[in-house]
C-alpha cells in the first residue's frame, strides 16, 4: 500500500479502491459519473445526432468537429457562446453588436494572431474554410436538413496507468459571477514515505464551464493550501511541470525516467487555475487539478530547466524582439534527453521559440516554438532531442509594450518573462547548477531581422 503523509487534500488510491470518489465531485454538465478517475473529463456534448438545428450538414460538421468542444450548448473553457444552431450563428456579437457570429466566425478562423480553433488543436483545413465561406457567400440561408448536432467531445485518452495521487484544492474555488478573468493558485504538499517518481500527469477539470487553462509548478516553498488569487505571473520560485490548455494532452514521462518525490522530503506543487466567466455564471465553483500516477524509481530522474533570459527591458510604447544564446557547458559532458517543452511569457509576449544547434552549428532543432504567444492559451509540447556540452540553445522571445510604462523581467501581471522551461533527463547534480542558470546566464542580442 503507498502512503503518503499529506498537508494538504490529496486523496490517495490504491489499486483495488473505486474510483468513484473522484466522479462524484465533478458537477459541471457532461460529467459521466463512471468515468475513471485517469481520463479527463469528457467535455460537454452539442445535442443529439440527427436534430434539425437549421445548418445544412456540411456546415454543421465542420462546427462539430471543430468547435463544439468549447463552443457546445452549454459553452466550455471560456468560449462565449454556442455554434451550434442557425440561430447561434446568424446571432449579433455581444462583443461587437454590429456584426453577425458568422462574420466573426470567418474572421477568427483566418486570423494567425488569435486563431479559432484556439491552440493547440488544429487549424481548419482549406476544405473545411471552403464549406464555411461557400454557405457564407450564399447569404448563410437556414437549412431543414436533419443531420444536426453531432460533435467531437475532445475527450483526452485516458491515461494506460491508473492515477494514485490526486492534486486539488483545501476547498473549492467559488467564482464570482461578475469576474470575466481570474488567476487563482493554491498549494499542496507531498512527503513520500518511499523514494517514488510521479510518471505522469493529467489534468483533472472538473467545471468545464469556467476552466480555461491550467498550469502545475514545482515550488522551493510551500504555498497556501486554499484557493486564492494570485499574480497571473505566478512566482519567481515556481518551476512549470506542466500545463493544459483544451486540447492539450496528459504528459506520460518516457519509461526511463520520472520526477522525484523524495522519502521524508516534502515537495511543494502549486497549481494555479485560470478561470474565463465570459458567460457571467452566477454560483460556479471549481476544484481542479491533476491526477498524477507514481511507481517506484525509475532509472533515471527528470528534472526542468529554463531556456531564455531573465534581461528583459521592454520601453513603454515599443516593441522588443531578442534573441539570447546558452553554450551548453563544457562540464556537460554527458547527454541530457529532453522530452517537454513549455514556453511561458507573460501578457506583452507575442511570440517565443527555442533552437538547439548540435555543436553550435548545424541545422536548428525545434525546442518549442508559439509563433503568436497567447498568455491565455498555455500548454506543453512533446519533443524528442539531445544536449550536451558544445552545444548552443537560442531563445527568441519579442514583446509588444502598447502601456505607457516600462516592463522588465518580473513575477508579477505588469512584468514579463521569457522562459522556455524545459523537461529533460538525467536530472543535473552539480551545486554549481540551478535550473534557472541556462536563462540567467544567456547573452542577449537583438534578433537579426
Ligand atoms: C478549445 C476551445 C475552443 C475551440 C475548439 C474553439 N473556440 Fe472559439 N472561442 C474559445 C474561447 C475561449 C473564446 C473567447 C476568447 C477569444 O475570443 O479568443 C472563443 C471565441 C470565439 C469567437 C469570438 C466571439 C465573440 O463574440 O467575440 C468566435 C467567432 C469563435 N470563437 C469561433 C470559433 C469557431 C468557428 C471554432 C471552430 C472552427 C472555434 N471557435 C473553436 C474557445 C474555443
Amino acid at each position: 500500500m503507498r502512503v503518503f503523509r499529506v498537508r494538504a487534500f490529496i486523496v490517495l488510491l490504491s489499486s483495488t479502491m473505486s474510483v468513484a470518489a473522484f466522479a462524484s465531485c465533478g458537477t459541471s454538465a457532461g460529467v459521466d459519473p463512471t468515468v475513471d478517475g485517469s481520463t479527463v473529463t469528457p467535455l460537454p456534448t452539442g445535442t443529439a445526432p440527427t436534430t434539425k438545428n437549421g445548418l445544412p450538414c456540411d456546415v454543421d460538421s465542420v462546427l462539430a468537429k471543430n468547435c463544439r468542444s468549447c463552443h457546445g450548448d452549454t459553452p466550455s473553457f471560456g468560449a462565449p457562446m454556442p455554434l451550434t444552431s442557425y440561430e447561434t450563428l446568424v446571432a449579433p456579437s455581444k462583443a461587437d453588436p454590429q456584426k453577425r457570429m458568422i462574420d466573426l466566425v470567418l474572421k477568427r478562423i483566418r486570423d494567425d494572431a488569435a486563431p479559432m480553433p484556439q491552440a493547440p488543436n488544429p487549424r481548419l483545413s482549406a476544405a473545411d474554410m471552403a464549406t464555411m465561406d461557400a454557405w457564407a457567400n450564399a447569404g448563410a440561408p437556414r437549412s431543414e436538413a436533419a443531420c444536426g448536432g453531432g460533435t467531437d467531445s475532445g475527450t483526452v485518452a485516458p491515461l494506460d496507468c491508473k492515477p494514485d495521487m490526486k492534486i486539488g484544492p483545501a476547498n473549492a474555488w467559488a467564482m464570482p459571477q461578475a469576474a470575466k478573468n481570474e488567476y487563482v493558485c493554491y498549494g499542496v504538499d507531498v512527503t513520500a514515505d518511499d523514494d517514488k517518481h510521479v510518471i505522469a500527469l493529467a489534468p483533472r477539470i472538473e467545471n468545464a464551464k469556467i476552466v480555461h487553462h491550467v498550469l502545475i509548478f514545482k515550488s522551493d516553498t510551500a504555498y497556501p493550501t486554499k484557493p486564492q488569487e494570485c499574480p497571473s505571473g505566478g512566482s519567481l520560485q515556481w518551476r512549470l511541470m506542466y500545463g493544459w490548455a483544451p486540447g492539450a494532452k496528459n504528459m506520460v514521462l518516457p519509461k526511463e525516467a520520472g520526477f522525484a518525490l523524495k522519502k521524508g522530503q516534502s515537495t511543494h506543487f502549486v497549481v494555479q487555475v485560470h478561470y474565463n466567466n465570459a458567460q457571467g455564471l452566477p454560483a460556479e465553483t471549481d476544484s481542479s487539478g491533476f491526477d498524477l500516477c507514481t511507481a517506484a524509481p525509475r532509472e533515471f530522474e527528470a528534472d526542468v530547466l529554463a531556456f531564455g533570459t531573465t534581461r528583459i527591458d521592454v520601453p513603454r510604447k515599443s516593441s522588443s524582439d531578442r534573441t539570447c544564446t546558452f553554450n551548453i557547458p563544457a562540464a556537460l559532458t554527458d547527454s541530457k534527453r529532453i522530452f517537454a517543452a513549455m514556453p511561458h511569457m507573460h501578457e506583452l509576449g507575442t511570440a517565443i521559440e527555442t533552437k538547439l544547434y548540435k555543436g553550435g552549428t548545424g541545422a536548428p532543432i525545434d525546442l518549442g516554438t508559439v509563433p503568436n504567444w497567447d498568455f491565455n492559451t498555455q500548454y506543453w509540447q512533446p519533443l524528442d532531442a539531445n544536449i550536451k556540452s558544445g552545444d548552443v540553445v537560442k531563445t527568441r522571445c519579442a514583446w509588444k509594450n502598447t502601456t505607457d510604462t516600462d516592463v522588465g523581467f518580473g513575477e508579477n501581471t505588469e512584468d514579463e518573462m521569457c522562459y522556455s522551461f524545459t523537461l529533460y533527463y538525467p536530472r543535473i547534480e552539480s551545486n554549481l547548477w540551478s535550473w534557472t542558470l541556462p536563462a540567467y546566464s544567456a547573452n542577449c542580442v537583438d534578433t537579426p531581422k
